[in-house]
């Protein structure tokens, strides 16, 4: 089943994405009048911060309603299949964040399609999930959709390698790895895992029979509390970051 995009609901309980994306810009150094291609750009809060700094911003995401709302943000923005980008040495740049976990069917053809998509040493600068990203939430969804007779490996849709995996990953696919590091990052859920999972983990349910999703959530729900909700209320997603800077080589 595929995640389901709503920029409405986005904005409201996932604001800390593109937030906490600030500082892959800063990795990315954009210069003045680069052209910069922001895969997966989402609503386009960083290919906006990108142009700021003096580039010149393709957004690309293959969700339709994500795209519309770049677009009203004044991004030029395209709906474009990750696996198959149509590029071809055209930027000095490709940036992502927190979108190539969501291409798990066949990282090295989204690696290829940025290779093809810059100009020689140009640079690639991402970050996505982690091997042991959101570890306990994963756990808590694949138990529940494992009780109730699902192959939970079928219906995770997140691709979360290790630092060794993605290097080779990169390297495979014509790249030199300037930095590569995998860290965790604890992280606040303003609207708590009620807006997580409605934002994140639509894969898991919609593979249930729709009259099975309020029991199935609440019990993930219930899993999880005991370990990622506080006293107070306040939920965290045990997010791991892998975050890299490559370039093209010849
Ligand atoms: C992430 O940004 O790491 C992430 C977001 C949604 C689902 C899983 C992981």
């Amino acid at each position: 089943m595929a995640q389901e995009w709503n920029p409405e609901r986005y904005a409201r309980n996932a604001a800390f994405v593109p937030e906490l994306g600030r500082a892959l810009v800063d990795l990315l150094a954009p210069q003045n009048g680069e052209r910069i291609l922001d895969l997966g750009c989402g609503r386009g809060e960083l290919s906006r911060e990108i142009a700021r700094r003096g580039a010149r911003v393709v957004g690309v995401d293959s969700s339709a309603a994500m795209v519309e709302a770049a677009r009203r943000e004044g991004i030029d923005a395209r709906q474009v299949d990750g696996y198959d980008l149509p590029f071809h040495g055209e930027f000095e740049a490709v940036f992502s964040n927190a979108a190539l976990h969501w291409m798990k069917r066949d990282p090295d053809a989204v690696i290829r399609g940025v290779h093809r998509a810059l100009v020689p040493n140009g640079r690639f600068v991402g970050e996505l999930g982690g091997a042991g990203n959101v570890a306990e939430i994963r756990a808590a969804l694949r138990a529940e959709v494992a009780a109730r007779g699902l192959d939970p490996e079928r219906v995770d849709p997140w691709f979360f390698p290790t630092a060794e995996e993605y290097r080779a990953r990169l390297e495979f696919g014509g790249f030199v790895v300037d930095e590569l590091d995998l860290f965790p990052r604890v992280t606040p859920l303003p609207t708590g895992i009620d807006g997580w999972l409605e934002t994140f983990a639509a894969p898991y349910f919609l593979a249930l029979p729709a009259e099975e999703r309020p029991t199935a959530r609440a019990r993930v729900i219930e899993r999880l509390l005991p370990t990622r909700c506080d006293a107070r209320g306040n939920w965290t997603a045990d997010y791991v970051r892998l975050r890299f800077r490559a370039h093209r080589g010849s």
